[in-house]
């Protein structure tokens, strides 16, 4: 039988995890199932997945240019990261110690986010895209190859489309999808004026709508209230955008509940969410995606540390939240929710690793959720997240044998290869040159283009 092209393949896995299940999301027990493959391969094409299996199957039927040995190594989908704040100016690592230390009354959030909107309005449009490449060249080498990114620190209307348009234009081997930030927190100039400041995010959506996949929106004690989020959400899924929920992070404002209400595409925090709103998310299809770095961050993992008087409730504790989303039957997913404030992070590595000890979920569970939940995240599963034939071509290949040693040895960065849309980005943990960005202005591939060749 003669052997069919490919542009690349890769064999001698020691393992192969495909991550694969159903593009609704993998839910309840399934979560705790993970297939893999010993010496196992794939061979890619055109940036599609042509085929996966064992190291004799995939080599009796493939030739290829490019041959990776990933002996004694881990292959796995490249993650998926569904929560950042890509772009912003400043960093808040005097907070953060005065928070820690306790030596000062620590700031509520919104007067953070607040500063960080003063830094991102001092930096130069230049200043904030190197940044933002740079970070994402990090993400890249830790095994990142979608993220998606949203505004939220210009809060003025001008100010939030600019950071949208900057993030739209972005060009890199991680696929970038950006979301406009409708709802963050109130500025202080329009205190008392919350109806013009509503009616100011709605003005801003028809422009958003041309640059954004999605549209967000804060439903919590500080930021808007169940009512303002249902009505900025409906004015924005008219114009066309997906929506996603910063929901419940510092109490229950039923911000579970209008992401489901709004069949947003996810419900991101979630720490103070009801049973009814995460039934309701469960019914909805919506995704609950979880941020073990701001847990950490946040000092989170302990009951009644004081913050700054925030809330008088004491902290739920995370594992039995989580715990509770996977039970109710929701689709969970994790994210790094990248931000100077809550979670400087931008490794998924690292949610990985926190995951596990702060949330105490399984390893298997932990894939599942940074790969295709995270990809149907982004409404994006039917595409990518998982290694299956004709999906997209992300992948990561790893410096140690095992899906369980990825997540058991932590704190520095084990990801060795990584392929991007059929392309190899990073080798021998670097950067290829000239391979991460890609030229300015050009398109993106379209999710699905290349199937049609298969
Ligand atoms: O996703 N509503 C929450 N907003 C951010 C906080 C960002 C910050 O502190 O700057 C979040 O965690
Ligand atoms: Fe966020």
């Amino acid at each position: 039988m003669a052997k069919r092209n490919a542009d690349v393949v890769i064999v001698h896995a020691a393992e192969l995890v495909t991550c694969g299940g159903p593009p609704e999301g993998i839910r309840g027990a399934a979560l705790q199932r993970l297939e893999t493959i010993p010496d196992g391969a794939l061979a890619i094409r055109d940036g599609r997945i042509l085929a996966v299996g064992s190291t004799a199957e995939v080599s009796r039927r493939f030739a290829a240019p490019v041959t990776i040995d990933a002996s004694g190594r881990l292959v796995s989908p490249g993650l998926v990261d569904p929560h950042s704040h890509l772009l912003y100016g400043g960093t808040r690592h005097e907070e953060h110690e005065a928070k820690v230390t306790q030596r000062a009354p620590a700031r509520r959030m919104d007067g953070g986010i607040r500063y960080t909107v003063r830094k991102t309005a001092e930096a130069s449009d230049a200043e904030l895209v190197a940044r933002a490449y740079a970070d994402l060249d990090t993400m890249l080498l830790h095994g990142t190859t979608t993220l998606e990114a949203k505004t939220g620190y210009g809060l003025e209307r001008a100010a939030e489309l600019r950071l949208l348009r900057l993030t739209a234009g972005l060009r890199h081997a991680i696929d970038v999808v950006p979301t406009f930030l409708a709802l963050h927190v109130l500025p202080e100039e329009y205190a008392g004026r919350r109806a013009d400041y509503l009616a100011a995010a709605v003005g801003a959506l028809e422009e958003a709508s041309g640059l954004a996949t999605y549209c967000d929106v804060s439903c919590d004690p500080i930021c808007f209230t169940f009512d303002e989020c249902l009505q900025v959400g409906a004015a924005a899924r008219a114009t066309g955008m997906k929506i996603r929920v910063h929901a419940d992070q510092f109490g229950d404002a039923r911000g579970a509940l209008a992401a489901a209400r709004l069949h947003a595409t996810a419900a991101d925090h979630l720490d103070y969410a009801s049973d009814e709103g995460f039934r309701a998310l469960a019914a909805a299809g919506t995704v609950a995606t979880f941020l073990p770095g701001v847990t950490l961050h946040m000092c989170e993992m302990t009951p009644r540390f004081a913050d700054g008087g925030l809330t008088d409730a004491e902290k739920p504790f995370m594992p039995l939240v989580v715990r509770r989303a996977i039970d109710a039957g929701v689709a969970v997913a994790l994210s790094t929710d990248y931000n100077p404030g809550s979670c400087p992070t931008p490794s998924m590595q690292m949610v990985m690793a926190l995951a596990a000890r702060l949330f105490r979920l399984g390893y298997a569970e932990i894939w599942n959720m940074c790969t295709l939940n995270a990809a149907r995240a982004l409404d994006l599963a039917e595409d990518r997240g998982s290694l299956e034939a004709g999906k997209r071509a992300d992948v990561a290949v790893w410096n140690v044998p095992s899906h369980g040693m990825a997540i058991n040895r932590f704190g520095v960065n084990l990801v060795d290869t990584v392929i991007a849309d059929g392309a190899v980005v990073v080798e021998g943990g670097r950067l290829k040159r000239g391979r991460a960005r890609r030229r300015a202005g050009a398109p993106a591939r379209k999710a699905g283009a290349a199937m049609a060749r298969m």
